[in-house]
């Protein structure tokens, strides 16, 4: 098709690494519908990008970035989200504004036909009206945890929010307060909802960010998500009651291999370089044998849970493919010590940073301990892999419900985490009956996954339903 007729989808994530994966494989599945893309990074991460190779040239995918309002030394982790939150709505907009300008006035380019934005970058909606242009939301989060931000309001009327003081957090409040759910589930307590309630300040910028992000995406109508239908039929159901328009095009894993064309794989989107050493490594392991332990891109946790996790991992007696991030624990990484170096050796693999999808598809893997993030719990879905779950913040609480209690795929570790425990855990997966049936139930869900992805599914159905309202201009 002549480059100037094509249509032209401009699409920004937040940039965060769990935002910008599923965002760019949307971008990847839109390329291959014959869109053009503008994939929009922060400059930070761009720079980021460019220093690990990643941006490869392909044709019709361009990258643009904007300004995320940070000083550039700033580490962005997860104590700096609430000043990215203040800044995006406003540095970022503008950026934004700017960037559209110039795309629509280059005479190079087709005009932008419409913009997939990130559902907690829903200011990006102000430049969309400016300029006449279409535009979707897309929220990265399970339909669950979605749900759960759409309760946020609810909670302040009822007067639950803000937390009335600092007693409510640990006093058991948040087990036994609950609020109306889906009906099989009935209700949920207050500490299955996303994190950002947890306080006691009413102004509290990420509860307020989010509440309104979530808002905000209703008054539009139409949404992407994630997931699949059969997964999260009833959360679903409710969705489809405030979202007209309602895509689940997930797990975009498996859609990619379905739709694009695999030379569009060299287009990565990893902010820490992957080590790719680990492969090898499961290749000399045995069939199953290995636990992965991985927390994603922001957790940070104690000296003291890193020991207790690394004594767990070590008493286990089995191997593992631990990664330990350069920002993950807030102190020192003394634990891992020579002792305890000396204690693993030959059967434990750490590293920084590793090709989560392709590790958690080498048949040596046999349990992934995840901080339940919705991108590493679907990749673990797609696989086949159960899953011990150590849900951190935001809506990962929530993804670890329903992996333990509605889709029987994982069990919960105690936010205490203590070695035995870790040890237990993984001793029952791995080989006790339990596993047995964790390992039956993922697998059954991983058939339902690839069901949804292939011609004809529930997910590939929706993603040309999405594909057709971005070109005819949606409405
Ligand atoms: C989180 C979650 O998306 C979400 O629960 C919450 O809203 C805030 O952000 P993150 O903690 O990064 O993001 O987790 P996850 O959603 O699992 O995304 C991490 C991504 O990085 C996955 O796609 C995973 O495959 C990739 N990854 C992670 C690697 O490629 N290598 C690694 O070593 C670790």
């Amino acid at each position: 098709m002549e480059l100037i007729r094509k249509p032209h989808a401009v699409c920004i994530p937040l940039p965060a690494q769990g935002h910008i994966n599923p965002m760019l494989t949307l971008a990847k599945l839109l390329h291959a519908r014959g869109f053009y893309i503008t994939f929009v990074h922060s400059e930070f991460n761009y720079h980021k990008l460019l220093d690990s190779a990643s941006l490869d040239s392909v044709e019709d995918f361009q990258f643009e970035t904007v300004s995320d309002g940070l000083p550039p030394d700033n580490p962005r982790g997860i104590l700096d989200l609430a000043a990215l939150a203040c800044n995006l709505p406003v540095h970022t907009l503008d950026s934004f504004r700017q960037l559209i300008k110039k795309l629509n006035s280059s005479p190079d380019l087709p005009p932008v036909s419409c913009i997939v934005s990130d559902g907690v970058m829903g200011f990006t909606l102000k430049v969309a009206r400016e300029f006449g242009i279409p535009e979707i939301l897309f929220f990265t989060a399970s339909a669950c945890g979605f749900l759960g931000y759409l309760q946020f309001e609810k909670l302040v009327e009822k007067g639950y929010f803000p937390l009335k003081d600092e007693s409510y957090l640990c006093n058991g409040y948040l087990d036994t307060t609950t609020v109306e759910w889906t009906p099989s589930m009935g209700s949920v307590r207050l500490r299955d909802l996303p994190t950002f309630l947890r306080t006691t300040d009413a102004d509290d910028i990420l509860f307020n960010y989010n509440m309104e992000s979530a808002n905000n995406a209703v008054k539009t109508g139409s949404l992407i998500l994630n997931t699949f239908d059969e997964l999260e039929q009833e959360v679903l159901d409710v969705l489809k009651t405030k979202f007209p328009e309602l895509y689940t095009v997930g797990p975009l894993p498996l859609l990619r291999q379905q739709i694009c064309d695999p030379k569009l794989d060299s287009i990565k989107s990893s902010l820490w370089r992957e080590d790719e050493k680990c492969l090898q490594w499961l290749d000399g392991k045995e069939a199953r044998s290995v636990v992965y332990v991985n927390y994603g891109s922001l957790v940070i946790m104690t000296p003291k849970q890193l020991h207790e996790f690394a004594w767990g991992l070590a008493n286990s007696n089995y191997s593992f493919l631990w990664v330990i991030r350069p920002n993950l624990v807030s102190g020192g990484t003394e634990v891992i010590s020579q002792e305890f170096l000396d204690e693993i050796k030959g059967r434990g693999l750490i590293l920084d940073w590793c090709p989560q999808e392709k590790v958690l598809s080498h048949p040596s893997v046999g349990v992934f301990l995840t901080h339940c993030g919705w991108n590493s719990t679907l990749e673990s879905i797609c696989q086949g892999v159960p899953i011990v779950c150590w849900p951190f913040f935001a809506e990962q609480q929530m993804n670890c419900l329903y992996a333990c209690t509605q889709w029987g795929i994982g069990l919960e570790i105690d936010v205490d985490v203590e070695r035995g425990e870790v040890e237990g855990l993984l001793r029952e997966l791995m080989e006790g009956k339990k596993g047995v049936e964790l390992r039956e139930k993922v697998l059954e869900w991983k058939k339902r996954a690839e069901r949804a992805s292939r011609v004809g599914g529930s997910s590939y159905v929706s993603f040309d339903l999405l594909v057709e309202n971005l070109k005819g201009g949606m409405h």
